[in-house]
């Protein structure tokens, strides 16, 4: 199961930072997004990305460019036909995700294996609707991608010890740690992080201090790099409420029912530094 070449769909936050990943690894990646707009965007995230990784001595200016040249991007799935991984990273939604799979499934030849970046949804549901359920993993990536550290490597009720070795051994070679759970909401690190970021909500909501107050308590008292307000706008405060909502509807748990105020704030289209207001505003330069 030699990998060179990998496809990824969905050039959003996760989807170009892995696509940045794999490039800098030395990978060939197509990526694919839905529109032309939405692509040149996101191949604009990775650019200024490999920027910042030059400026910060990450890389070199030449690597850089050799990096960005190993990555097409594209609009059609069928330009993915040939690739020997295809990482999916399209927003948290099961009938989304499994449409996509049950398209790249009639175009890919069988030894293609199956990733999916998702942080809450099961794998085994999103496999059911492919012919490679033995073929198909979890592979979850951590926003800033090009930085941090870990890979959660999911596997799923069908997924045989091959595919986890070939994925694990992919992982690694992007120089990441990885941990193995089994196919349960949130696998381990959201399972952890959610109740924490949706009680940080919880408790602006009931005026126990203000939201800079918040942060800084966690930030300082808890040597957190980031307060959970900061983070919920950093990684995006609708696709925390998906995956919140994903977790409460598997678990049926309290601890993971999205506060009204997270809600609101997703249809208002305050979703965090992305879309220039969350908690707090963001200017072009952050
Ligand atoms: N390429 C390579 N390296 C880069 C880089 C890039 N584009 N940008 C930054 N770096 C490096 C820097 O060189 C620096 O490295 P050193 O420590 O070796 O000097 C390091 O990354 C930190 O970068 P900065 O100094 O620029 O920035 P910072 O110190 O303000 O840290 C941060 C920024 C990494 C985002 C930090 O605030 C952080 O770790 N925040 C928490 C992020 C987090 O928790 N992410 C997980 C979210 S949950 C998730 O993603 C999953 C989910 O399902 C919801």
């Amino acid at each position: 199961m030699g990998i060179t070449r990998v496809g990824v769909v969905g050039c959003g936050l996760m989807g170009s930072g892995i696509a940045e990943a794999c490039a800098r690894s030395g990978y060939a990646v197509v990526v694919r997004e839905v529109s032309e707009e939405l692509l040149a965007k996101g191949l604009a995230r990775v650019e200024q990305s490999m920027q910042r990784g030059v400026q910060r001595g990450k890389l070199a200016s030449d690597e850089a460019r050799a990096a960005r040249a190993r990555i097409t991007g594209t609009t059609r799935l069928d330009d993915l036909a040939e690739v020997d991984l295809i990482i999916e990273a399209v927003v948290e939604n099961m009938p989304l995700k499994q449409e996509v799979f049950r398209e790249l499934d009639r175009r890919c030849p069988p030894s293609t294996i199956f990733a999916s970046n998702t942080s809450s949804l099961s794998i085994t549901e999103m496999a059911s609707v492919t012919s490679r359920r033995d073929r198909f993993l979890g592979m979850h990536f951590f926003n800033p991608v090009p930085v941090m550290k870990l890979v959660e490597l999911v596997r799923g009720l069908q997924t045989v010890d091959p595919t986890m070795t070939a994925g694990r051994r992919f992982a690694e070679s992007l120089g990441k740690t990885v941990v193995v759970c089994k196919d349960s909401p949130g696998f381990i690190v959201n399972f952890l992080l959610v109740p924490y970021l949706l009680d940080a909500v919880r408790a602006l909501e009931k005026g126990v201090a203000t939201k800079e107050d918040i942060d800084a308590a966690v930030q300082l008292g808890l040597a957190h790099p980031m307060g959970p307000l900061t983070l919920l706008d950093y990684v995006g405060i609708d696709t925390t409420y998906y995956i919140a909502e994903a977790m409460f509807q598997e678990f049926k748990d309290p601890r993971y029912a999205a506060p009204p105020l997270m809600k609101q704030m997703v249809l208002a289209g305050l979703h965090g530094r992305k879309s220039g207001r969350g908690f707090y505003e963001y200017t072009k330069e952050g």
